[in-house]
C-alpha cells in the first residue's frame, strides 16, 4: 500500500491502494512505519510522500465511518488518524506532499500535516466532511486554519466548499505549483531549499490576530444561526477551531475528537452516510450486465425545448459529440444561445478555462434535417409530451439511425410500452428521465421495461455516469418513480388548502420539515397546468390516488398557471419571484369550499407535515411492492435527488424507518379513515410492519 524508494537523497513514500488511496488504519500503519524507516535510513535527507501523478487520495474510507457504532470507537478513529498525522508532523527529516487530483478531507488533513505541500495546476483541495453531517477527525479544524488563516478555514470547514491550486497557492495552503513540471521534482526543489521541518500545529502566523479571529467566530456564528438544528458538524467544527486557538493545539485536537463522535451520534450524520452509500450503489446494476454497456462518445437529441436543450449542454460539457434536431428553427437558435450563455458564464466565474469552453462549444451541432443524425448509437427524445407526436418522431429517428441506435425517451408520463408499439425495434427504446433544469438536476432515471435488453440498460446507465449523474434503475409504470410519490404529494397540498390550511403555512411547514421549498411555491414554478396532465394519467391508472382539488383545476383553468402567468396559487409582481398572497386564489378557495359544502377547519403544522409526508411514504411502499425500484436506497436516492426531500433525513423510506414501520403503518390507518384510501398501507407495508 506504501511503496518506498530512495534516490539522490530523497525517499518517495507512494500510497498505492487503488483504485482510490482511500486512508485506512492499515494504510495508516504502514505509513507510519515507512516514515519510521526513512527516519533511519542515512541515506535520506527529506520524504515525500505522493500518490499517483493525476491522483493523491480520496481521504478516509468512508466505510469506516459506517461501522462506527459507539462514541467511543468515534473518538478512537479520530484519535488514532491525529496521532498517525501528528508522527508525519513530527518526524525529524523534512517532509512534503506531492498531492494531484481532488485531495479532500483526510487526504488534506495528511498532505497538511506534513512540512510542505506542492501540486499541479489542476489540483482541487476541500474539506467535505461537513457534507457528509461529520467534522473533520484528523486534525483538519486545527491545522487548516494555521495555514490559510480563520476565516478562509472556517469557510472551507463549514460549507465543504473547495478551492483550486493557484487559490491554495495564494492562501498558503500550498507552497508550490508544479506548472507543467513534474511533480515529485517540484517537491524536491520544495525540500532541497527547506531549512528543515516545519511544523504546521506550531504555525502562528496566520492566526495570531485576535481580533480578526473574533471577527470569523462570529461571523461563523451568525451562519450558524440559520443551519438546521439537526446537524451540529458545523457547530462542533466551530467549536474545534475555536479550542484550537483560544486554548491550545492539543484542546483543539480533542475537541475535534469529541465533535466527531457528538456529530457520528446524530441521525443526520447516519442518514447522509447512509446516502453516500446509497447513490454508489443505486448507479450499479448487478453482476456481468454492466460489462455490456456500449461506451457512448456521440449521439443526438431531438427537440430543443428546456429539457432537449439541457440534456444537450450536460453531454456536451462532458465530453460527447452532438447533433440536436428540431422542427423549429427558432427553438434550434435560442437553445444553442442558451447553452453558449450558460458554459461562458463558467468561464466568466473562473470554473471553466476558456479553451475548454470552446472544446465543448466546438461538440454541438443543430440541424432540422433527419439525415444529419444518422450514425448517432444514442438518440435522447425530448419533443412535446404528446404520444402522437412523440410516436412518429421514434419512427423517424428508427429510418434515420438505423437498426443498432438506442433510442431514449425523456417522457414524464406517457407508458414506454405505449411509445414501444409504433416501433420496428421496440427492445432498442429506454427511458432517460431527466429532471429539470437537466443540466444542473443530478438524477436520471433510466426506465427499463421487461423486455428491454442487459446492453442497452448498461448503456444508458453509463451515459447517466458519463456525464456525472446519478441514474436510478427502475421499472416502466406510469408516473416512474419520482412524479408516482410527488404529484400525490403536490395534490394533497390542495386538499390542505381546501380544508383550511393558509398556502404560507403549507409551505414552511414543509420547509420546517427541510425541504428546499415548499410544495405550492414549487407548484407555481413547474406549472399548475403540468400538474393537471401529469395527475390525469397517473389517476387513470391509479384510481385510489383520487381526485385533484378543484382549486388546483380552476386555478389552471383560469390561466394562474403560476410564475409564468404572473399569478398561480401566489401572486407575483412583473420581473419578481417573490410569492405573494393572492386575493384571487382566496377566492378560488373559497368558492370551491362553498360548492362542496365544506367550512373551513384550523389544520396545524403537525397535520400538513403528516400528511404530505406520510402520502409519499404511503405512494413508496406500493413503488416498492410492484418492484419499480431496485432497492429501498435507490427511491430513497431518487426522492432526495429528485425533490429535495430533505438528505439528513435519508429519503422517503428511510424516514418511515426511523419512525418505525408500525407507528407509520397505523398512522396511515388512521389518515385512511380521516381522508380516503389514498392513505391505504399497502400489501408489503403490512408484512414488513408484522416481521418488525
Ligand atoms: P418544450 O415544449 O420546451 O420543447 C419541445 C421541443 O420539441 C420544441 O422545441 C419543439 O419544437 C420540438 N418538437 C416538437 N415536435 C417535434 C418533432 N416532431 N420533431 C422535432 N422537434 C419537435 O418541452 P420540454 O419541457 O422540453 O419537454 C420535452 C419532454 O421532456 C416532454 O416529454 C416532457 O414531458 C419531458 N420532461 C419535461 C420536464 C419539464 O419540467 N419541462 C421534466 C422532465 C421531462
Amino acid at each position: 500500500m506504501v511503496e518506498y524508494t530512495v534516490s539522490d537523497g530523497v525517499c518517495v513514500l507512494r500510497l498505492n491502494s487503488p483504485p482510490l488511496n482511500a486512508i485506512t488504519f492499515a494504510l495508516l500503519d504502514e505509513l507510519r512505519a515507512a516514515l519510521g524507516r526513512a527516519n533511519l535510513d542515512p541515506e535520506v535527507q527529506g520524504v515525500v510522500i505522493t500518490g499517483s501523478a493525476d491522483h493523491f487520495s480520496a481521504g478516509a474510507d468512508v466505510g469506516m465511518f459506517r461501522d462506527i457504532a459507539r462514541p467511543e470507537e468515534a473518538v478512537r478513529t479520530s484519535r488514532l488518524f491525529q496521532e498517525a498525522f501528528q508522527a508525519v508532523e513530527d518526524s525529524a527529516k523534512p517532509v512534503a506532499a506531492a498531492v494531484a487530483g481532488r485531495v479532500m478531507g483526510s487526504a488534506l488533513e495528511l498532505a497538511m500535516a506534513c512540512h510542505f505541500r506542492v501540486c499541479p495546476a489542476a489540483a482541487r483541495f476541500s474539506m467535505p466532511e461537513v457534507t457528509l453531517g461529520i467534522n473533520p477527525g484528523a486534525g483538519g479544524t486545527q491545522r487548516l486554519p494555521r495555514l490559510v488563516g480563520t476565516e478562509e478555514a472556517l469557510k472551507m470547514l463549514m460549507t465543504g466548499e473547495g478551492i483550486d491550486a493557484r487559490k491554495a497557492r495564494a492562501l498558503g495552503l500550498v507552497d508550490a505549483i508544479a506548472e507543467g513540471g513534474d511533480l515529485l521534482d517540484s517537491a524536491r526543489t520544495v525540500l532541497r531549499s527547506a531549512q528543515g521541518p516545519r511544523k504546521t500545529s506550531l504555525r502562528t502566523d496566520k492566526v495570531n490576530d485576535a481580533v480578526a479571529n473574533e471577527a470569523a467566530f462570529h461571523r461563523a456564528r451568525q451562519r450558524l444561526a440559520g443551519m438546521r438544528p439537526e446537524i451540529v458538524a458545523p457547530r462542533t467544527i466551530l467549536e474545534a477551531v475555536q479550542a484550537g486557538l483560544q486554548e491550545s493545539c492539543q484542546a483543539g485536537f480533542r475537541r475535534e475528537q469529541d465533535g466527531f463522535a457528538e456529530c457520528m451520534n446524530t441521525l443526520a450524520a447516519r442518514n447522509k452516510i447512509y446516502l453516500f452509500f446509497a447513490t454508489r450503489q443505486a448507479s450499479r446494476i448487478p453482476g456481468p450486465a454492466e460489462r455490456a454497456a456500449a461506451d457512448i462518445t456521440m449521439a443526438a437529441v431531438i427537440g430543443m425545448g428546456s429539457m432537449g436543450t439541457g440534456i444537450a449542454q450536460t453531454l456536451v460539457m462532458n465530453g460527447i459529440r452532438v447533433a440536436v434536431l428540431d422542427q423549429d428553427r427558432s427553438a434550434l437558435q435560442r437553445g444553442s444561445d442558451r447553452i453558449r450563455t450558460s458554459v461562458l458564464k463558467r468561464v466568466e466565474q473562473g470554473r471553466l478555462a476558456p479553451q475548454a469552453a470552446e472544446g465543448m462549444l466546438g461538440l454541438l451541432s443543430t440541424t432540422a434535417d433527419w439525415q444529419e443524425i444518422a450514425g448517432a448509437p444514442l438518440v435522447i427524445e425530448a419533443v412535446f409530451e404528446d404520444a402522437a407526436v412523440k410516436r412518429d418522431v421514434l419512427r423517424h429517428i428508427e429510418a434515420a439511425c438505423g437498426e443498432p441506435a438506442i433510442i431514449a425517451s425523456n417522457t414524464s408520463t406517457i407508458s414506454l410500452d405505449v411509445l414501444a408499439e409504433a416501433m420496428r425495434h421496440p427492445e432498442r427504446l429506454i427511458g432517460m428521465h431527466f429532471f429539470n433544469p437537466a443540466h444542473s438536476m443530478p438524477l436520471v432515471e433510466v426506465i427499463r421495461r421487461d423486455a428491454t435488453p442487459h446492453n442497452v440498460v448498461a448503456t444508458a446507465m453509463g451515459l447517466a455516469r458519463k456525464i456525472r449523474k446519478t441514474p436510478v434503475l427502475v421499472r416502466n409504470r406510469v408516473g416512474f418513480l419520482v412524479n408516482r410519490l410527488f404529484i400525490p404529494y403536490l395534490k394533497e397540498a390542495f386538499w390542505l388548502l381546501e380544508e383550511g390550511a393558509e398556502p404560507p403555512a403549507i409551505d414552511s411547514a414543509m420547509i420546517e420539515f427541510g425541504f428546499p421549498m415548499g410544495p405550492l411555491v414549487l407548484i407555481d414554478m413547474a406549472g399548475l397546468d403540468v400538474l393537471v396532465l401529469t395527475d390525469r394519467v397517473l389517476t387513470s391508472a391509479f384510481p385510489s390516488h383520487g381526485p385533484l382539488s378543484q382549486v388546483a383545476v380552476r386555478l389552471a383553468e383560469g390561466g394562474r398557471l403560476g410564475q409564468k402567468s404572473g399569478s398561480g396559487v401566489y401572486r407575483y409582481e412583473k420581473g419578481d419571484r417573490t410569492p405573494c398572497p393572492s386575493a384571487e386564489t382566496a377566492r378560488v378557495v373559497a368558492e370551491v369550499r362553498q360548492a362542496e359544502g365544506r367550512a373551513p377547519r384550523p389544520v396545524g403544522n403537525d397535520e400538513i407535515t403528516r400528511r404530505l409526508v406520510l402520502r409519499m411514504v404511503r405512494e413508496a411502499f406500493s413503488v416498492m411492492e410492484e418492484g419499480i425500484a431496485q432497492r429501498e436506497s435507490d427511491l430513497d436516492v431518487a426522492m432526495v435527488l429528485g425533490t429535495g426531500f430533505p438528505d439528513f433525513r435519508g429519503g422517503v423510506l428511510k424516514y418511515a424507518r426511523d419512525c418505525g414501520l408500525g407507528r407509520v403503518a397505523a398512522d396511515l390507518d388512521k389518515l385512511a379513515a380521516e381522508c380516503g384510501p389514498r392513505f391505504s398501507p399497502c400489501r408489503l407495508l403490512r408484512e414488513m410492519e408484522g416481521v418488525r
